[in-house]
């Protein structure tokens, strides 16, 4: 039920491109511009679209100034696929320390704990002074007294404070997390380049290209137009392939997903297809292709979404 729903969806989207590329006259197979949404048209059209752009805006405002500068020191030669950055190293110093002194408590080992919590204390003092507009998210009064409590064997008063400290935790982890992670730990997609026989693309437009040929299979395939939809066919199989190897802009191991050795062999189906006649199976697995372009998006597209906002 929910591939049929995800099928459709896509149909809709993809044929409205296909008909654009009917309305202006070329056959799907030579042209690869797709002509975009016209926005201002969306924009003049719906009742209440102001209040829609009015909260976009805003929401495009808060995710702008969502993280502060300060951070991107930190970050500094942070790469996608890698656990780097300062940062996010010197959380999983602190971590370790913080989780050390509740193990060492529940066991009484008192001195090990103190050992912990020195080497605990300095990094979470050290931190607290890194991002200025962060300065808020930390409580360095509950570190102090946590030493006071730990050097007086207080156990369920030492409980309480990292209680206390790991509140703090959370708070900036729930607030920031998925900002620092769309800023910092992928790459733009704009910034990625797809080799062509057309010559170099952006990411965008070769999607844009992509799916003007797919939708090409699609539309001539049920036209009966074997010609053209094998001129479809190659055209897009030519450009997915230069596709899975833009993947390399970001990905340094194989992909099992989207653009696999079993998507291919589907890809080869459809043209047999088209060769041999069979346009309804062609259409078939046509539809069925269109499943891994929208499980792709749906991996990708959120942190894009995110930094396209993030930087303007
Ligand atoms: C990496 C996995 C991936 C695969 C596979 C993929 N896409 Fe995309 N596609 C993206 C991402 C990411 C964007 C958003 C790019 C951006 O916002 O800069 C996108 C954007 C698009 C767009 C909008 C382009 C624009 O004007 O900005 C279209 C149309 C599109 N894809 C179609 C397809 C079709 C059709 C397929 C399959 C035949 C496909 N994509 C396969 C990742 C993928
Ligand atoms: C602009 C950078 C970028 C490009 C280009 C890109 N990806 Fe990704 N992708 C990422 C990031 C970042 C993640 C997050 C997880 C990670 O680091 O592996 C990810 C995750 C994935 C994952 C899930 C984790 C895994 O390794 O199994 C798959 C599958 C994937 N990408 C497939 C693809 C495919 C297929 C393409 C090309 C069609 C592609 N990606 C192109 C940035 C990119
Ligand atoms: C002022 C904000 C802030 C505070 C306070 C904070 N963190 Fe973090 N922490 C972050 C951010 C942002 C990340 C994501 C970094 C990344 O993944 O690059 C992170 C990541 C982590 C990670 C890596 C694991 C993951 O899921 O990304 C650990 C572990 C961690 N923090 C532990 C702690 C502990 C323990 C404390 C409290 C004693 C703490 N943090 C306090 C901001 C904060």
């Amino acid at each position: 039920m929910n591939r049929i729903g995800i099928v459709l969806v896509l149909l809709v989207l993809l044929t409205g491109i296909a008909f654009a590329i009917a309305s202006s006259k070329t056959s799907a197979s030579a042209e690869l511009q797709i002509p975009k949404a016209d926005a201002a048209a969306i924009e003049s059209n719906g009742h209440g679209i102001g209040l829609v752009t009015a909260f976009e805006n805003l929401y495009n405002e808060f995710m702008q100034k969502s993280l502060p500068g300060a951070l991107d020191k930190y970050y500094s030669g942070s790469i996608p696929e890698t656990i780097s950055g300062q940062w996010v190293r010197d959380m999983f110093a602190m971590a370790g320390a913080f989780d050390g002194i509740v193990v060492n408590l529940q066991e009484g080992d008192m001195a090990n704990a103190s050992a912990n919590y020195n080497e605990f204390a300095v990094l979470y003092n050290n931190i607290s002074d890194r991002v200025p507009e962060w300065k808020g998210y930390f409580n360095t009064t509950a570190v102090d007294m946590l030493g006071k409590d730990l050097a007086a064997n207080n156990t369920p008063a030492s409980f309480q404070d990292i209680g206390a400290i790991g509140a703090t935790c959370s708070k900036c982890h729930g607030d920031n997390q998925p900002q620092v992670w769309a800023k910092y730990y992928w790459r733009n997609f704009q910034t990625v380049n797809v080799s062509t026989t057309h010559g170099n693309m952006t990411w965008g437009d070769s999607m844009d290209a992509l799916a003007g040929t797919y939708a090409g299979v699609g539309v001539n395939a049920a036209k009966g137009n074997q010609s053209a939809a094998n001129d479809s066919f190659n055209q897009f199989r030519d450009l997915y392939t230069d596709v899975k190897v833009a993947c390399s802009n970001c990905h340094d191991t194989p992909r099992f997903y989207y653009v696999s050795d079993d998507v291919f062999a589907t890809i080869d189906q459809m043209g047999q297809n088209i060769t041999d006649g069979n346009m309804n199976n062609a259409i078939a697995l046509q539809q069925s292709l269109g499943v891994q372009c929208y499980r792709c998006h749906v991996l990708h597209m959120p942190a894009q979404d995110m930094k396209n906002k993030m930087e303007k």
